[in-house]
């Protein structure tokens, strides 16, 4: 066994439990449930702040944002009230970690949430989730239901001033929504387009109130942090800078997809596929790997040794987004894999910004033409040329994330597409 898998984990040990429909009583049991609340009640705002700092804990959902630097932004006083919103939307394709999350501990969430509201001076939180996440919505307002009934939540919660009201809401199956803007649009009824920032969620967020937006697995962190400490969260990282475990999303052809749990820094790629994940299907060879959801630029099988982490991915030109690996073996086409991400994002597009809309059909086209055996020998470059037209370009990172892939593809793998345009077809069809 690999000595990662060794490590402390917070969550894992919890997860693919029978007994999910009774959330509270294993919580409160077997998870110290509500403890961290109670400790966070007897702490000052600013002291809690000071702990998430400590922790290194960074933001879960693809920007790695450092969570108590994010809640420091709040502003102490607000004429208008504050919120915290929990992102539930987990729609980067290749991500499904904040499913386990919600689905065996959503108490850890519940609480969470209701610690980042006393820390920020909060009444109201909203989870804004996926719409196709039915069970787990459904298993949300059951455990928010026991919370109430059992003064987690509502008034004067544990006998203190402190007030905190969750309500779940529901989305409609648009990627965009996850981007926080947007997801903040969507949830106050309007058509869920990102919005121009500045003013960033902090100053004017939901309802144009001071908000704090983060992931689900960061705001289930905070319980933890609170307390076993934030020294002892920063020290489960192996790397600087980035403290905790990681849930990490493995889909692709290997022979042990699944959430895997593991300290943040702990593996290299190669570890994680190979030793950890059994290696490739059919014992074939690695040919690729997206290392951080469909919107993180390629690696090719040589660059597998680096550290699975925020800065060491960084550094390489590309990103560890919601840690989702997706893991292409030997055999597969790399312009079809493209040209199915592309369409994805095409799709998806908001609309709003001109370079994402059009450039976005456009590349799905070239690809497709290419896939098809139509593509001209011209095409790599104009491909380029409009991933580069789009990158940085538009109003939120959904551009970038139908760039970077498309060009990293044809930039690593050019023999392959250039295989397609010369044969006239797919060489492995
Ligand atoms: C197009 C797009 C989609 C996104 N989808 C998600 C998502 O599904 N879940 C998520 O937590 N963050 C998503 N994000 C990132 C959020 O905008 C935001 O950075 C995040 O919720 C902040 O939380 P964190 O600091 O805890 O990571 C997305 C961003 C973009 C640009």
């Amino acid at each position: 066994m690999h000595p990662a898998l060794e490590a402390e984990t917070l969550y894992i040990q919890h997860f693919r439990r029978r007994d999910e429909a009774r959330p509270l009583d294993y919580y409160l049991k077997q998870m110290d449930g509500y403890t961290a609340l109670a400790k966070a009640l007897k702490m000052a705002p600013d002291q809690i702040i000071d702990e998430v700092k400590k922790s290194n804990l960074r933001g879960r959902g693809g920007a790695g944002f450092p969570t108590g630097m994010k809640w420091g932004f709040i502003p102490k006083q607000s004429p208008k009230p504050k919120y915290v919103v929990c992102n539930a939307d987990e729609s980067e394709p290749g991500t499904f970690k904040d499913r386990d999350i919600m689905r065996y501990t959503p108490h850890l969430l519940l609480e969470g949430m209701a610690i980042a509201g006393h820390a920020i001076g909060a009444k109201v939180g909203y989870i804004y989730i996926r719409g196709e996440y039915t069970r787990e919505a459904k298993l949300l307002d059951q455990a928010i239901d026991e919370a109430y009934a059992k003064g987690y939540l509502g008034q004067k919660i544990l006998g203190t001033d402190f007030s905190f009201d969750i309500t779940v809401h529901r989305g409609a199956g648009a990627y965009i929504c996850g981007e926080e803007t947007a997801l903040l649009n969507s949830l106050e009824g309007k058509r869920g387009e990102p919005r121009v920032k500045p003013p960033f969620p902090a100053q004017a967020g939901a309802f144009a109130g001071p908000t704090v937006v983060n992931n689900v697995e960061t705001l289930a962190d905070v319980p933890f942090i609170i307390n076993k400490g934030g020294e002892w969260f920063s020290r489960l990282g192996k790397v600087e800078r980035s403290g905790g475990t990681r849930l990490i999303s493995v889909s692709g052809h290997v022979k042990k997809p699944g959430v895997y749990e593991l300290p943040a820094g702990a593996v290299t790629i190669r570890e994680l596929v190979y030793d950890i994940c059994g290696g490739i299907l059919g014992d074939k060879k690695l040919k690729a790997v997206i290392p951080g959801g469909s919107s993180a630029p390629v690696l090719t099988a040589d660059e597998i040794d680096v550290v699975y982490d925020i800065e060491p991915l960084m550094k390489i030109g590309t990103m560890m987004g919601s840690a989702a690996l997706m893991v292409v073996s030997e055999d597969y086409c790399m312009v079809k894999l493209i040209k199915r991400i592309t369409k994805f994002y095409a799709h998806e597009s908001c609309g709003q910004c001109t370079p994402c809309r059009e450039g976005c059909k456009w590349m799905e086209d070239v690809l497709h033409r290419i896939e098809d055996g139509h593509g001209r020998e011209q095409d790599l470059a104009l491909l380029l040329d409009i991933a580069d037209n789009i990158n940085g370009k538009t109003l939120c990172a959904l551009g970038d994330a139908a760039a970077g892939p498309v060009s990293s593809f044809v930039r690593k793998f050019k023999a392959d597409f250039e295989a397609h345009i010369r044969g006239k077809k797919c060489p492995n069809a």
